[in-house]
């Protein structure tokens, strides 16, 4: 039985987790939220520093909680991209240092598959599937017909749909990372009160847009000052949640796959889950501590590979950071309108 430890420090969370044959033993993350909110975003230097001087220390947390030390385990891996470079960097080193220190085979990791990782494995789900990962960098949707057969159907045209929450929540008067707290505004709500664009209604294709929405809110604001807030966060939760299904049913139909992983941080939101369960398709999320980054999923990601990287050491420590990084193979963008 291999024993895992995965590191995600990909943005502002510093994420450190052990995992024995698809269990979680533990999932240490140090968040940067406080250091970042009063500028109202990460900034990406502030962040590398922060993960330079926390991450030993998280790794240390991590191992506790899973009452291991560093010769119980098999395996490192980190996340290489995409993300903010510096960011990733301190990871990707520590994690490939610790593993040359040790001895141990080193697995660099794509930080969307991670996220596919955390959505499958406690329901047991293999390939095929839909997944459509909505996070704060991310909004894609994929069918993945086997862990190297992945074909990305649409992406966001423009800002990702955790980042159209924070951005409205911002509008909101809200803090920093607004996605949970415009969803807790919202539930106190009336999702039909303020009419808003449903974005990229009419076309054909699998692609999203939100930018269009948070411009339709901040407009709405402006001239109507007096809305309820409550009610311009629930009418926002309802057009994203029906944005992400309505493209996530019409890839089901067209494919004829009924599975559908939902993944990234917006899979926390509790609007999406019951709309998702309601769709008729079978769902699978991230239980709620793997939906947001961690290491955890990292190191779930990297169990499935950690075979094949035993023999690709010289390469594999040899992998830089990369920023923007596609999973799998774009489909023919003619598909979208
Ligand atoms: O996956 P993640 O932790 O980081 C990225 O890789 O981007 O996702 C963070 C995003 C943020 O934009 C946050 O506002 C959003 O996920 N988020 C939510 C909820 N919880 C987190 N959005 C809507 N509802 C939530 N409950
Ligand atoms: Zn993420």
């Amino acid at each position: 039985m291999a024993t895992v430890l995965g590191i995600d420090t990909s943005c502002d969370d510093t994420g450190v987790g052990v995992v024995r044959q698809g269990h979680v033993l533990a999932n240490a993350v140090e968040s940067q939220t406080a250091l970042h909110a009063r500028f109202g975003g990460v900034v990406p230097e502030q962040a590398s520093r922060e993960h330079l001087s926390v991450l030993d220390g998280v790794v240390g947390r991590a191992l506790a909680e899973a009452q291991l030390g560093l010769g119980d385990l098999d395996g490192v891996a980190a996340t290489r991209g995409p993300g903010l470079v510096g960011a990733l960097l301190v990871g990707l080193s520590y994690g490939k240092a610790l593993a040359w220190g040790r001895g141990l085979p080193f697995v660099p990791v794509h930080h969307l598959e991670a996220h596919v990782a955390a959505a499958v494995s406690g329901a047991g789900v293999e390939p095929p599937f839909l997944c459509l990962i909505a996070s704060g960098g991310h909004t894609v949707l994929y069918a993945v017909r086997g862990w190297d057969a992945i074909l990305q159907l649409g992406a966001s045209r423009d800002d990702a749909a955790g980042e159209a929450f924070d951005k409205v929540a911002r509008l909101l008067g809200l803090g920093y990372p607004g996605g949970p707290a415009l969803a807790a505004l919202a539930r106190q709500g009336d999702d039909t009160a303020v009419p808003l664009p449903r974005p990229m209604a009419r076309q054909r294709g699998y692609d999203f847009s939100f930018s269009g929405l948070k411009t339709a809110v901040a407009v709405l604001l402006e001239r109507h000052p007096s809305l309820r807030r409550e009610d311009v966060a629930a009418s926002f939760e309802r057009t994203v949640v029906e944005a992400l299904m309505g493209v996530a049913l019409r890839a089901a139909e067209a494919t004829g796959l009924r599975r559908l992983v939902v993944a990234g941080g917006v899979a926390a939101n509790d609007r999406l889950r019951r709309a998702a369960a309601a769709s008729g398709l079978e769902v699978a999320f991230p239980p709620a501590a793997l939906a947001t980054d961690n290491g955890a999923m990292v190191a779930l990601a990297a169990e499935r590979r950690l075979a094949a990287a035993r023999d690709r050491q010289v390469e594999l420590l040899a992998v830089d950071a990369v920023p923007y990084l596609p999973l799998g193979v774009r489909a023919d963008r003619s598909a979208s309108s």
